[in-house]
């Protein structure tokens, strides 16, 4: 078959916040920029995020305390020289943001509006009423096409080309045709979000299946931290869809099936407050004990009405919106029903401080850079604070794109790729369409999503991981017998959706072991056959690698701690 060969300067893989504002600085500074997407820009998952982007912008707030909360939140596994580079450059970025054309809710003065976010010791999450992303990802989108970004969306990356320590491109195909490319390139970069698909109640895009996670992985790159999976507090119970943080941010309270405002008993401070891992823990914890709400007693109850109507109208309208829709519940008139839901993923490919991916804990892979959710450069460690993850995509994406034209100007030979790179793609492709077998995608799926709910999950013990392995490799046997019954060539959703289930296998297995590896409980992260935080062995980032029968080895790298001696943590 003839493959199509593109030359660029630089190939981006995902086009949400990270993505876009790197390719609008690659542009901006005359680099030949191709961004490939499954989806329209518009349709990426950062237009999902609602509440919130930090910056320590309020009167007696300071980046220290962003880079200390943060830090805390994150149960001393982010690297705090990342953590300072975030936090000491929030508050240009949100100016930055606010130029390109976001508009921010505003206070009563004027300026940028700020409200509490859970673990944060200082208001500081900055906001577009409850569409803070979608504010942001239509302002960069804009200014990234008004730059001349060149899109190549709805095409799906199948692999990446790599070979003796250096990326220099990835194949994909047209999923309108099937058409097959090799887009060849001197810098690469994945910004292709997050994975929480792979849990069965999750908050996340369809599109969410963390194909570039394996497709790093299969040629014998790291994957970094990523038994930690973040439960958000408030998905809407039954679906998961997000309610955001900024409903408890606004005040709102948790209340069980017996009246009780239950957090008391968790977090007697921070209550609702507390960050998202413990909040996750306690709504999960009432429900263990028989005092969930709703129809399968499987939710608590989010209550807003003692909150002025015009705070949930003005702030809250998309949130007030879903929970109609989706439950029939009026939050000015009722308590809605929430509970713990997959969201966000802390883990990732492990990159430096200026998103060049690493090829273990010493070396870096030459002309490969990650930003936002796929990446882990470990500014949230064990657990993510609210409203940090816009903010890490925004700032990370655009710090990538600087680094890629430095790396540009400074001189990168251009690895010429052949028709032979598109191969690997075009088999497993050949392959999925002429299997025969009986397996369907969506049961496998489905099987996949209901273990890691059930046992890697907000509470995992030796027993349940173990469990979970076996269900993962009898998952991956039984996934080369799959029949796929769409064989064409045009927007064979068949197709892709076979293809994500591959990765969404590859990489729940590095969840899982992750998870069993890590005989502690740290922020996301609870064992509860090891309740405690252990940093005498267990202060170290996890580096796990893959073989092609799917056997995991790990190794551990080290933590940057400059600031912050580990404490222990409470809220
Ligand atoms: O709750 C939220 O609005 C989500 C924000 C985030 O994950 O940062």
């Amino acid at each position: 078959m003839d493959v199509k060969i593109y030359e660029y300067d630089a190939v981006i893989v995902g086009a949400g916040l990270a993505g876009l504002a790197a390719a609008k600085e690659l542009t901006e500074a005359g680099k030949k920029t191709a961004v490939i997407t499954k989806l329209h820009p518009l349709r990426s998952h950062s237009g999902a995020a609602q509440g919130g982007i930090n910056a320590a912008l309020g009167k007696d707030d300071s980046t220290e305390l962003h880079e200390f909360d943060t830090v805390k939140g994150s149960d001393y596994l982010a690297d705090q020289d990342a953590v300072e580079l975030m936090c000491t450059k929030a508050p240009e970025t949100i100016r930055w943001a606010e130029r390109m054309g976001a508009a921010f809710s505003r206070d009563e003065e004027g300026h940028i509006a700020i409200r509490p976010f859970g673990g944060q010791s200082k208001p500081r999450a900055c906001y577009a009423k409850d569409r803070t992303g979608l504010a942001v990802l239509q302002a960069i989108y804009e200014q990234a096409f008004r730059a001349g970004i060149e899109v190549f969306d709805e095409w799906y990356v199948a692999d990446l080309l790599y070979k003796d320590g250096k990326a220099y491109g990835v194949s994909a195909y047209n999923i309108r045709n099937s058409e097959p490319a090799i887009f060849n390139a001197k810098v690469v970069m994945f910004a292709t979000g997050g994975h929480a698909r792979a849990f069965r109640f999750n908050s996340n895009a369809h599109a969410n299946t963390g194909d570039a996670l394996s497709i790093v992985a299969r040629h014998g790159l790291p994957l970094e931290d990523m038994e930690f999976v973040q439960f958000h507090p408030s998905g809407l119970g039954g679906s998961g869809v997000l309610i955001s943080e900024a409903a408890r941010g606004e005040g709102g309270r948790l209340f069980n099936s017996e009246g009780e405002r239950f957090m008391s008993k968790y977090a007697p401070n921070a209550m609702e407050l507390a960050s998202r891992d413990v909040v996750s823990r306690a709504i999960m914890e009432e429900v263990r004990q028989g005092r969930g709400v709703g129809k399968d007693k499987q939710s608590v109850n989010i209550d807003l009405t003692h909150l002025d109507p015009q705070i949930i109208l003005t702030r809250l309208p998309e949130l007030r919106e879903l929970a109609i829709a989706f439950q029939g519940q009026d939050m000015l008139k009722e308590p809605i029903h929430i509970s713990a839901t997959a969201h966000y993923s802390m883990g990732g490919i492990p990159t430096n401080i200026n998103c060049q991916v690493r090829k273990n804990p010493h070396e870096l892979v030459e002309g490969f850079y990650a930003a936002g959710e796929c990446s882990c450069v470990s500014v949230h460690g064990a657990n993510r604070l609210g409203a940090n993850s816009v903010l890490e995509a925004l700032l990370f994406g655009r710090h990538a794109g600087e680094n890629m034209v430095k790396q540009l100007d400074e001189g990168i030979e251009l690895k010429k790729a052949t028709q032979a790179d598109a191969d690997t793609m075009l088999a497993e492709i050949k392959k999925i369409k002429t299997s025969n077998g009986k397996e369907r995608v969506a049961k496998l799926r489905e099987e996949l999503q209901n273990g890691m709910t059930e046992n890697a999950g907000v509470f995992r013990t030796k027993e349940s991981l173990e469990k979970q392995i076996v269900i993962i490799d009898d998952l991956l046997k039984r996934f080369n017998n799959i029949r796929i019954d769409d064989k064409s060539d045009t927007y064979n959703t068949d197709l892709q959706e076979a293809l994500e289930l591959g990765h969404m296998l590859e990489f729940s297995k590095f969840i899982v072991v992750g998870a069993l590896k890590r005989e502690e409980s740290r922020g996301s992260h609870y064992r509860e056959d090891f309740p405690k935080r252990d940093d005498e062995r267990f202060l170290k980032h996890t580096y796990a690698y893959m073989d092609k029968d799917y056997n995991i080895t790990t190794e551990w790298g080290d933590v940057v701690i400059t600031k912050f001696e580990p404490k222990e943590r409470s809220y």
